[in-house]
């Protein structure tokens, strides 16, 4: 029980902030960011991971979110494209279905609070980290 045991305390250390605050476990959201993101949006989060030649529409620039919405990070739209966006061509995969497990609870930009998985969180922390 000892891994059930850090996954609950993980998802404390979450729900004790807000997104926005600093990421208690930054390295939770790099690990998912490699593990399902770098093939198409690269480990620089520019686009260039290993499959973006072959696709039919470029991967996005994940390091100009927050300069693409007025410098602020936006957290919310992010979290949905994530879960589940079709996106252009069909071509952005959608993560609701592998983002599952604990959900903590975050407030978003307008101050709601919404429960969300706490791995869901953990990239959008991730992607906030490495704005440009
Ligand atoms: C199979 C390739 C592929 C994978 C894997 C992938 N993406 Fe994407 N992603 C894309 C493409 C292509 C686009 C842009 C075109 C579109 O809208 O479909 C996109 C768009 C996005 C957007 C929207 C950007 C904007 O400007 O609104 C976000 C956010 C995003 N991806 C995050 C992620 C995250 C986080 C992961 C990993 C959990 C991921 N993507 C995995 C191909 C991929």
């Amino acid at each position: 029980m000892r891994f059930a045991g850090a996954i609950t305390g993980f998802a404390l250390a979450l729900a004790a902030c807000a997104a926005t605050e600093p990421d208690p476990e930054p390295e939770v959201g790099r690990a998912l960011y490699a593990q399902y993101c770098v093939i198409c949006h690269g480990e620089s989060g520019r686009g260039d991971g290993v499959l973006a030649r072959d696709l039919p529409v470029p991967p996005a620039d994940l390091t100009g979110l927050a300069a693409r919405n007025g410098g602020a990070f936006p957290w919310s739209d992010v979290m949905a494209k994530v879960h589940g966006y079709a996106g252009r061509a069909h071509v952005m995969p959608e993560f609701g279905t592998v983002l599952t497990g604990p959900t903590v609870m975050w407030r978003d930009e307008a101050g709601t609070r919404m429960e969300t998985p706490a791995g869901l969180l953990a990239i959008a922390r991730y992607l906030a980290s490495i704005q440009a």
